[in-house]
């Protein structure tokens, strides 16, 4: 991470980002995203009956499916939008408001703590990596998965790309960490955090999508793309359809992804 990021400034926008996503987000990169739970069950050695924390719940999907799994999940989100959404669509699980940077559990409370394309977004990763260890039991396992590097991000690529083309890539609310794989740069912080044994690698996922409209409305919520003049919008939608569409299979698109999946442990 930069130092010449503002961590005040950063949870700014990513509230912001995150809250405007909410009401979208289940019809749009939820399909992405829940492509890495099986990632997760596994790198977190989630049982039947295990106490699962989830950071970073968005609109509940990750919660319901690790639910499904067997495990007794509580999630937490900083945007109360989310944690509304999480609410209404998955009632039975208990989804609660709060920053991972203060999480409101005990410790030693957790069997394993789970982050589903949240990390890459924190503005202190550290103090989080703090918090997941200090709420595990010891012995348990935190695992998350943020986004592998950018260049194979077909879907996200084609809308950045589009950006570039016409507009201003910068604009975009990119977490600090996003696009980062280097061991280097998390080894530290999960050391910090009071972790060991961390353990990175890569994984192919496919976003499989029925209609690019899906995508360019989570894209357009993401990045705020309706606060810009129309014409420069109409512009940036028709180069990232074009873009897009090497991915175009029989009626659907099919976009390759990377993730990348780490997991420590509380020693
Ligand atoms: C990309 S979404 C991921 C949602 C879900 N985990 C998934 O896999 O689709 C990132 C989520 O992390 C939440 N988030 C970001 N920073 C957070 C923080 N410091 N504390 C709690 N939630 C945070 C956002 O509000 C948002 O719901």
């Amino acid at each position: 991470m930069s130092e010449a990021i503002n961590p005040d400034a950063v949870t700014e926008y990513e509230h912001a980002t995150w809250s405007r996503c909410a009401e979208s987000y289940l019809d749009t990169f939820a399909g992405l995203t829940r492509e890495a739970v099986p990632l997760l069950l596994e790198a977190a050695h989630i049982r039947s009956g295990s106490y699962v924390l989830e950071i970073g719940s968005g609109p509940g999907h990750v919660a319901q499916a690790l639910t499904e799994a067997g495990a007794r999940v509580t999630g937490v989100d900083f945007s109360a939008q989310m944690v509304a959404v999480a609410q209404r669509h998955y009632p039975g699980i208990t989804f609660r408001e709060a920053n991972a940077e203060q999480l409101p559990f005990a410790g030693n409370t957790f069997d394993a703590v789970v982050s589903n394309f949240v990390v890459h977004h924190l503005a202190r990763p550290t103090v989080v990596f703090q918090e997941v260890c200090r709420v595990l039991k010891p012995g348990g396992r935190f695992a998350f998965a943020v986004f592998g590097a950018p260049e194979a991000q077909s879907s996200l690529g084609a809308f950045f790309a589009a950006v570039q083309a016409h507009y201003d890539l910068e604009a975009l609310p990119h977490g600090p960490l996003f696009g980062v794989t280097d061991r280097n740069v998390y080894e530290p912080m999960i050391a910090a955090g009071g972790m060991a044994d961390l353990h990175l690698d890569t994984h192919d996922v496919v976003w499989r999508i029925a209609t690019l409209e899906l995508v360019l409305r989570g894209l357009w919520d993401w990045g705020n793309m309706a606060a810009l003049p129309q014409e420069l919008q109409d512009k940036i939608a028709a180069t990232t359809r074009e873009n897009a569409q090497p991915y175009a299979r029989s009626g659907q698109f099919l976009f390759p992804h990377t993730v990348l999946l780490g997991r420590a442990v509380k020693p």
